[in-house]
């Protein structure tokens, strides 16, 4: 179906999505990363878009064009993608996180390039841990109109069992599974759609076919929940 025949279950309200990589630097030139292309991100944007929403997209380093209609906000680094989120959240109706956010950062990143030495020795790197953005605003349940909060998680196994208790964990109401690795980079994925009352198999589709059916599943939890 084409975009302008996509119905528009979500006039008048504000997406929020995350999407993409991060990137953590070592040094100037070098850094740890995420497998992800961004592509499912994307796809939800523009379906969210095409149903009527008004939609800002957080984005680690991707090789992607913005969405048409689509507010883009660039970010390299989980920190800043936690502070540009909680610069763009308030108002939101929903927030998607569907970014791949690196779980750490090297604790001192060098200024300077590493050199590397005749003794063929090889830097230590010392890690911390990222700020959860997802779980930071869902648990936020005092900002003004708290967002709907829909998670991903690619699992590399267990989806059934990981998806249900990820869901509860960090505290969300929606949280989208897929098999990990061989769906990254790739058109087309499977999802599962855990919720309060179960699981859904969404059949494998390509991503902008799942992110349009995922806008519908999310349109139909909000306005029952009359936000
Ligand atoms: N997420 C986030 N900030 C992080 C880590 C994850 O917002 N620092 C979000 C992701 O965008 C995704 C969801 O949380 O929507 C689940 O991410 P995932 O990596 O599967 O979960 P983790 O809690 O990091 O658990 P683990 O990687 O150990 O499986
Ligand atoms: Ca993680």
């Amino acid at each position: 179906i084409v975009a302008a025949f996509q119905p528009k279950v979500l006039a008048g309200k504000r997406l929020l999505i995350t999407a993409g990589p991060t990137f953590e630097p070592i040094d100037p030139v070098r850094g740890i990363t995420n497998l992800s292309s961004g592509k499912m991100g994307y796809a939800v944007a523009r379906a969210a878009r095409e149903a009527g929403a008004d939609v800002t997209l957080i984005s680690g380093p991707t090789a992607l064009a913005t969405p048409h209609g689509v507010t883009r906000i660039d970010v390299q680094t989980a920190q800043q993608m936690m502070d540009a989120v909680n610069r763009s959240i308030d108002g939101q109706h929903v927030f998607v996180a569907v970014a791949a956010v690196a779980d750490w950062r090297v604790t001192n990143p060098s200024t300077q390039k590493v050199k590397k030495t005749e003794d063929g020795g090889a830097p230590r790197i010392e890690f911390e841990q990222n700020p959860d953005i997802l779980a930071t605003i869902a648990a936020r349940t005092t900002l003004a109109g708290h967002p709907y909060c829909v998670g991903f998680a690619a699992e590399s196994e267990n989806l059934m069992e990981y998806g249900a208790a990820k869901r509860e964990r960090k505290g969300i109401p929606l949280l989208v599974g897929n098999i990990g690795h061989h769906t990254f980079g790739a058109d087309d994925n499977e999802i599962v759609l855990f919720d309060d009352q179960g699981h859904t198999l969404l059949p494998r589709a390509d991503k902008l076919t799942l992110a349009r059916q995922l806008i519908s599943e999310i349109s139909k939890r909000i306005n029952s929940q009359s936000l």
